[in-house]
């Protein structure tokens, strides 16, 4: 019935995520609260670990992409099930190093790094730098040498290979502000000239298709030009770069007809290119790194509102105002994504009608999404939207001067706030004049 496993219906009639009413929770938290199962939180980082493991001898790692939810809860939950992390900015970095992640299995990634960032990343002992530039590689090399060290750095590439999702979140393409490009030469000469560097070692290679994809084809074909351009790189400069890194962007379900595969098949599919070219061209198996962000994430998150009024435009729509909206959940105003939800408190009552849920910001735009059913909605119902665990905290504002919701995580029968609702105060708090 719903997206996801862990949501269930009670007694009451009331939606369930894991062992816990959803209800009972906005009643105690208030609303708008993010809920993240962490029990599924885990069960999906063990689908990635598990399959390398049993398709790859372990030789790889699956990073958490904590663009989609960086919290320090979370980097700490990723930790303990084995994963790295995918980090994009200083930010990102500072809170993994505050959590105690374990910085040499942090790769920090993103198109324009700044110096301060760079510094930043080895004072914490990040692992990896994904480099996307010359003027990086530069800046890497340079900021390596200042300290005596030799940097270990991946390159970004794009592979050529365009995925079938939404234009913003496709980065495969030549047409791309991320990495170097294979088809024009430019990644042969980053590497050729990163060669004659002394201050960083290039162990290996990455790229990163898009976002929200559910073929396994893309992949196995990046996977393929990335494994060949490394065997080009062996003939042709005498290079070894040992790790292949093949991004993220596995899809999951957030509504009817998605239909998502489950990180295996991602996993092992790509598992059998790599040892098909691996074979063919005669190279040693690199160590295979992915990096699932969503699909950790999305399905183990939802969102609970308190609908504020009901507007019924006779022969026009009807819009169910929530106490939250684009400022904890910009995807639909960003991308149009698509959403369900569901009446936590009449989850057993039938559909009636197709309404649009809008949030409370001053912006006509500000829909969290179009055409939904649900039930009689009433004031003072609770709302749910699911599969709201990736990229909504991340990508949250205070527009409007709005407070960002808590994060309430949910264990077996454990519950416990991991960020609080922020405050008028938090809101005011760096206005120093
Ligand atoms: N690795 C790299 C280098 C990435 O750029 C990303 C996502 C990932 C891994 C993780 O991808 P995932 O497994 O989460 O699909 N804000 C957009 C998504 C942007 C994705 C950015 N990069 C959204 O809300 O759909």
């Amino acid at each position: 019935m719903f997206n996801s496993d862990n949501l269930t219906v009670n007694e009451q009639g009331r939606l369930c995520i894991g062992s816990h009413d959803t209800v009972e929770l906005a009643k105690e938290f208030g609303t708008p609260l993010y809920v993240l199962d962490e029990d599924k939180v885990r069960q999906n980082c063990r689908g990635y670990k598990n399959a390398i493991d049993e398709y790859y001898g372990g030789k790889g790692l699956a990073l958490y992409a904590s663009k989609a939810l960086c919290t320090m809860y979370t980097a700490r939950v990723a930790a303990e099930e084995g994963l790295g992390a995918d980090v994009v900015s200083g930010g990102e970095i500072y809170t993994l190093k505050k959590a105690g992640f374990p910085m040499e299995k942090v790769f920090f990634h993103g198109n324009n790094k700044t110096d301060d960032e760079i510094e930043l990343a080895m004072d914490c002992g990040v692992g990896h730098i994904v480099v996307d530039n010359i003027y990086e590689l530069d800046r890497v090399n340079q900021a390596a040498a200042k300290r005596n060290a030799v940097q270990p750095i991946l390159f970004r590439i794009k592979p050529g290979i365009d995925a079938h999702t939404h234009d913003f979140v496709r980065t495969g393409q030549i047409d791309s502000k991320f990495g170097v490009a294979l088809e024009n030469g430019e990644a042969y000469e980053i590497h050729k000239y990163a060669s004659t560097l002394k201050n960083v070692s290039v162990d290996g290679v990455h790229c990163h298709i898009g976002s929200q994809i559910f073929d396994v084809t893309p992949f196995c074909e990046a996977a393929k030009v990335m494994m060949n351009f490394v065997a080009d790189l062996r003939d042709t400069l005498g290079l070894d770069p040992k790790i292949l890194n093949l991004g993220g962007g596995f899809g999951i379900k957030y509504v009817e007809g998605d239909d998502p595969l489950a990180p295996v098949d991602y996993v092992k599919a790509a598992i059998e290119t790599v040892k098909e070219v691996a074979e063919q061209r005669k190279m040693t198996l690199p160590f295979l790194v992915f990096e699932p962000g969503r699909s950790i994430v999305a399905e183990a998150g939802i969102t609970l509102y308190t609908v504020g009024c009901v507007k019924d435009i006779v022969n026009v729509r009807t819009y169910v105002s929530v106490d939250g909206g684009m400022s904890d959940n910009p995807r639909y105003i960003m991308y149009g994504s698509k959403y369900s939800a569901v009446l936590a408190n009449k989850a057993n009552e039938e559909n009636v009608k197709k309404v649009t849920i809008a949030g409370k910001c001053c912006e006509s735009g500000d829909i969290i999404q179009e055409n939904v059913p649900l039930p009689e909605v009433n004031v003072g119902d609770t709302l749910a939207v699911l599969a709201t665990g990736a990229y909504n905290y991340s990508m949250a504002s205070n527009y409007n001067r709005i407070p960002r919701p808590a994060m309430v995580a949910v264990k077996g029968s454990e519950k416990k706030v991991i960020v609080r609702r922020e405050t008028y105060e938090d809101i005011i708090k760096n206005d120093i004049i």
